[in-house]
């Protein structure tokens, strides 16, 4: 009966068909699955990949690695030469061969080069438009969604056109003409112009069905709203009371001290280990270890197996000693001249002048010069946030425009090491102040690409370089000082010269880096900024700001042409 293989099921154990609850046919396969207009189903034996027909029988010659069912008269196959799609008679829809492909969805797929890139191509296999992305989605209601380079994401139609022009942190197709979209703030719901429905956020929406989405809060609780954001209902309250979220703020030291002390009691360098046995090492009286251990399973540091042995979580972890990205130098400058620093945060708020520098006498960079153990316990901190946070930037920044760049307050270089070794062409200077390039190490594999160079960022600098980078150096400064390092950098730089600040880049719809700003001005006197602030600095000092591009970790790329 013609058909019939709308009603078959694959079997349980997926090696053949079912019809009506018997077999449909003889044949087994290694795997067998749904059958797809117009009646073909993806299978495998041990001749390969390729199509049967409702009849059990191979609906042409070939074999691939990997087949997928039929979309719009196409299949997806993978093959030893790459992925491309076929015709019901095995055929080849086209020549060319990809990383990956997707499946046909109102005439459109996605492709991926062999090298990485998406885009989408038609019916024939021809590419639907010029642009490469990052990421691009299936089709729905004439609309994809693309991801670019620099990690935002917006909606093209069928031509490859830009349907709004609004970028997102994250986004998805429409669903009955609203979509779910990210921005810094968090989720929310947008209609076809990329407009919001309303102005709050969300930790999570879903997608709107006849007229109405359930949310999740960023305190937890869950609710079903209409499209214009009102609530209908609650599902579940706020995980925390307003107490609860109070009180864990107002002793956020306590996680500050209990993690130092464990990082300088050596604690995560003995796990595996029994609290006995961390008191017996790290010489604390007894059941000081449990009180201890306790408290890091609270912070889900540690974890207790059923034989009361302590192991180190995944957070944990990063804590350990050693290690390209361990954060125990961090935590110990959180725990003491942070934390110093901050029990004068309301005077520093009166006066704007920084409580560390009001503490010792001198700012930071000044008081580290003469003691060598407290400027190698900042730049390994330093070196371990570079090592987290640089590390996709050069996928995001083209910087293989350049044959050289300068990193001016580059520390230990770990921004550099990063760039260089993503863009083989390229030369860097890494600059900073004597003591600090005197005890950076370059390593082996860079040895003729970078070289360190002592220079200070308030004098003439002493090279002139085709592009800048200026990485988390601004914040340590108040405006007036900030503007002199941009002037020193323009002075030293050519008409047209790329400069790259990279810094977190405050939201004041959100609120976020407020808490990064009041420990700048606590720790240098210094300040993060807005991308408005950050433009006008940038134009007193001979600065064009050219965009801002988020990097996926904290900081943003701030990217500027000399004038
Ligand atoms: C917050 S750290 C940033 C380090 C690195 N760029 C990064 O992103 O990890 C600031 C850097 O500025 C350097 N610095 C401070 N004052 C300086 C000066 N007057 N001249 C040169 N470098 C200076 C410090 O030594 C330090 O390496």
């Amino acid at each position: 009966m013609k058909g019939r293989w709308r009603e078959f099921k694959p079997a349980e154990d997926w090696s053949h068909h079912v019809y009506r609850g018997r077999p449909a046919y003889p044949a087994r396969f290694l795997e067998a699955s749904k059958f797809h207009e117009p009646g073909l189903a993806p299978a495998r034996d041990a001749s390969g990949a390729y199509h049967i027909t409702p009849d059990g029988l191979p609906a042409y010659e070939s074999r691939h690695l990997r087949t997928f069912g039929f979309y719009e008269g196409r299949a997806a196959v993978h093959s030893d030469d790459g992925w491309f799609h076929i015709l019901p008679d095995g055929s080849p829809v086209y020549q060319e061969r990809y990383g990956w492909c997707g499946n046909f969805q109102e005439g459109r797929c996605p492709v991926r080069l062999p090298g990485g890139g998406y885009f989408h191509i038609t019916a024939g296999g021809a590419a639907a438009y010029g642009e490469r992305y990052r990421y691009a989605g299936d089709f729905k209601d004439g609309r994809a969604v693309v991801q670019r380079h620099d990690g935002k994401h917006t909606h093209v139609d069928a031509a490859g056109n830009p349907v709004h022009g609004r970028w997102f942190q994250d986004l998805d197709v429409f669903h009955k003409g609203f979509a779910r979209a990210c921005d810094s703030g968090g989720w929310n719901h947008v209609d076809v112009f990329g407009k919001p429905l309303y102005g709050e956020r969300f930790k999570s929406v879903e997608p709107f069905y006849n007229g109405q989405a359930r949310v999740e809060g960023f305190d937890g609780s869950l609710s079903v709203i209409n499209e214009s954001g009102q609530t209908l209902l609650e599902l579940r309250g706020p995980a925390q009371s307003h107490l609860q979220r109070l009180s864990d703020d107002m002793v956020g030291h306590w996680r500050t001290q209990t993690i130092h002390a464990a990082v300088e009691l050596g604690v995560f360098e003995r796990l595996p280990a029994s609290a006995r046995e961390i008191e017996g090492q790290a010489r604390l009286p007894c059941s000081f270890g449990d009180r201890l251990m306790r408290a890091l399973m609270e912070l889900g540091l540690v974890w207790r197996d059923a034989d009361g042995v302590y192991h180190a979580s995944g957070r944990g972890g990063l804590l350990m000693g050693k290690g390209r990205l361990s954060l125990a130098d961090a935590a110990r400058h959180w725990g003491t001249e942070s934390y110093e620093a901050w029990s004068g945060v309301a005077e520093a708020l009166r006066t704007g002048e920084s409580s560390l520098e009001r503490l010792r006498g001198k700012n930071l960079f000044q008081w580290m010069r003469n003691r060598p153990a407290d400027l190698r316990a900042y730049h390994s901190a330093m070196s371990a946030y570079a090592r987290h946070d640089y590390q996709g930037l050069a996928q995001r920044v083209d910087f293989t425009a350049h044959d050289a760049i300068l990193d001016a307050g580059g520390g230990h270089g770990e921004l550099a090491f990063a760039l260089l070794r993503s863009c083989p062409g390229l030369k860097a200077t890494v600059m900073d102040m004597p003591e600090v390039v005197a005890s950076a190490k370059l390593p082996a594999d860079l040895k003729g690409r970078c070289r360190f160079v002592a220079g200070d960022l308030f004098r003439k600098w002493p090279i002139a370089p085709d592009a800048v980078i200026l990485a988390r150096t601004l914040h340590d400064w108040p405006d007036q000082d900030a503007l002199r390092i941009l002037r020193r950098a323009r002075e030293a730089m050519s008409k047209d010269a790329a400069l790259y600040v990279i810094e977190m880049v405050l939201d004041d719809a959100t609120g976020r880096g407020g808490l990064l700003d009041l420990n700048m001005l606590v720790m240098t006197g210094g300040a993060e900024r807005t991308a408005k602030q950050f433009g006008d600095l940038l134009s007193q000092a001979g600065f064009d700001l050219l965009n801002v591009t988020g990097t996926g970790s904290v900081s943003s790329v701030i990217q500027a042409k000399a004038l």
